[in-house]
């Protein structure tokens, strides 16, 4: 299961990524907004990375104006590693190296297409356990305690 969430800014993606998440036969939780009101963004980036944190889903993805205010939230959540991509590349990187389980993607940063193709190579990406990415990622949180 993959918690979705955005603020205003990130909602017409937010509508966009479900209809992505659609096609691809993955199943997602939307945790809101439901509108291009004016929001709080980290209200949404709490409730995905809580979700992500308690394990009733596997990965999240947030979308907001830069991708940054929602990994921020993010990553003050116990056993979340939100990160902000803006390629493929580092959305790849960020699961092979980081295990990133949150994706944060800014929508006045980058345009739909190429967000299509971080989304695609975010969760089509595995981490590389068992050796020093594992043994670096386990330090993130010894050291930080959450
Ligand atoms: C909202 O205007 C904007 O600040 C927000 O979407 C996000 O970019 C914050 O990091």
């Amino acid at each position: 299961m993959i918690a979705i969430g955005s603020d205003h800014a990130g909602y017409e993606y937010k509508v966009l990524l479900t209809e992505l998440l659609s096609t691809l036969h993955l199943p997602y939780k939307d945790f809101g907004t439901a509108s291009k009101q004016s929001t709080d963004y980290p209200d949404w980036g709490f409730a995905v990375a809580q979700a992500v944190s308690k394990g009733e889903c596997e990965l999240g993805i947030l979308m907001c104006g830069t991708g940054i205010g929602m990994s921020i939230v993010a990553n003050k959540v116990q056993g979340v590693r939100a990160a902000a991509c803006e390629s493929p590349t580092a959305a790849r990187l960020a699961r092979q190296h980081n295990n990133a389980n949150v994706l944060c993607l800014g929508s006045r940063i980058i345009g739909w297409e190429l967000a299509v193709d971080i989304v695609k190579a975010f969760l089509s990406t595995t981490f590389e356990s068992g050796g020093r990415h594992e043994q670096r990622v386990n330090k993130i949180h010894s050291l930080t305690q959450r």
